[in-house]
């Protein structure tokens, strides 16, 4: 048997991570601007989560969610606190995707309605229903494809109020659309999203898996604007590497046995990895060093003439440039060993661990300065 291949790799075998760096088995040492897709939220290999992760494996490593698990009250209690909703309730799972698959199932349930609001440029995951709210139909099989989805510009006021109405069990959103290239959502956009769903019974759901997780500089994007969903889905950065999501739900939405389940949710060293996670970002104060060092690395990448745009808040940042960023990218990786990501062919995204030092971030700029000047 061979591993199923998944995505185009680059011919690149990291063997060692620690804080913002990874190591090769050449021993070639990398700066990471990307942090595997926005998960590692608190650097790789934190002592502190290594710690917690491996006391946790030794002591009990799982049982389901047949019995009780303090942990999960420890952990839900944490992610209150620190997010700021104190008074939701938390269903536990194991990917972003899967969280959606949940959110949006809820929804409707609760609802007792079908129809789904989603947006261009959205990415939601790959499952069933979350890959028919995803915005790219190479992804989304026949068996996947559900007339149940409306899909509304981005940003697009008008157009979302043509569709709304009565029959719309959810309006899923992105906190900031990632894959979609760092797109804002306005204000306005936002909270007419919402005072809508409130109109017409529906429940907004917000997807902070990729923006969420204090990597806006506050703990979910959406804080940033006067919106407290129904719904709030989370993954990511949650358990730093260790797969791990979950689905916030707000206290008027009562849930019976049997509407959301899982095996492997919740488990004891999800839990572990994730306190250790939330414990990390309060002693560290890591939203308010993402929000510093963000400020600090667009002010520095503005001025850069070969840029044409840049998209941020805190350490979700998206920068456009004037040719494909494919080159630029290569020559960050093999010439400059830094890691970025892409969105499209001319955003290169950048979403480093929200413990990144100015130190690191002025090495990122030195690198991403010179492979523009190389690829001319
Ligand atoms: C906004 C958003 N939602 C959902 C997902 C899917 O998460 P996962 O790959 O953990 O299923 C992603 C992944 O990139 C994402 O960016």
């Amino acid at each position: 048997m061979i591993p199923f291949d998944v995505y185009p790799v680059f011919d690149i075998n990291p063997v060692k991570a620690e804080g913002s760096y990874l190591w090769d088995d050449k021993g070639t040492k990398y700066l990471d601007f990307y942090g595997g897709h926005a998960v590692i939220s608190i650097g790789h290999s934190h002592p502190y989560y290594v710690k917690k992760i491996s006391e946790q494996l030794s002591q009990i490593g799982f049982y389901s969610n047949s019995v009780k698990i303090p942990m999960q009250v420890e952990l839900a209690e944490k992610l209150g606190k620190l997010s700021g909703y104190t008074d939701y309730q938390l269903f536990l799972c194991n990917s972003g995707a899967e969280a959606n698959e949940n959110a949006l199932k809820l929804a409707s349930f609760i609802t007792g309605r079908k129809k789904v609001i989603a947006f261009t440029g959205a990415f939601h995951g790959r499952t069933s229903l979350a890959v028919a709210a995803t915005d790219n139909p190479k992804i989304v099989a026949p068996v996947n494809a559900t007339e149940n989805i409306v899909f509304v510009p981005f940003n697009d006021i008008a157009a979302f109020l043509k569709v709304m109405d009565a029959e719309v069990a959810a309006v899923i959103v992105e906190g900031i659309q990632g894959v979609g290239g760092i797109q804002i959502p306005s204000a306005d956009f936002l909270e007419t999203i919402q005072s809508k769903c409130k109109e017409f019974g529906a429940k907004l759901i917000l997807d902070e898996v990729q923006s969420g997780y204090g990597r806006t500089g506050r703990f979910f994007a959406h804080q940033h604007f006067n919106v407290k969903p129904d719904i709030i889905t989370t993954a990511k950065g949650m358990g730093n590497g260790f797969p791990v999501a979950g689905v916030l739900i707000a206290p008027d939405i009562k849930p019976t046995y049997g509407m959301l389940g899982t095996t492997f949710g919740g488990g004891y060293l999800a839990c572990a990895a994730s306190i250790a996670v939330l414990d990390v970002m309060e002693q560290e104060n890591l939203m308010e060093n993402a929000q510093k060092v963000g400020d600090y690395i667009v002010d520095k990448l503005k001025g850069i003439p070969e840029i044409k745009e840049i998209r941020a808040l805190g350490l979700m940042i998206g920068v456009d440039m004037e040719k494909p960023a494919g080159p630029l990218r290569n020559a960050l990786v093999f010439d400059h060993k830094v890691f970025t990501g892409a969105a499209g062919a001319h955003t290169v995204r950048l979403l480093p661990a929200l413990n990144i030092t100015q130190k690191e971030a002025d090495e990122f700029i030195d690198a991403f300065k010179k492979a523009i000047e190389a690829t001319k």
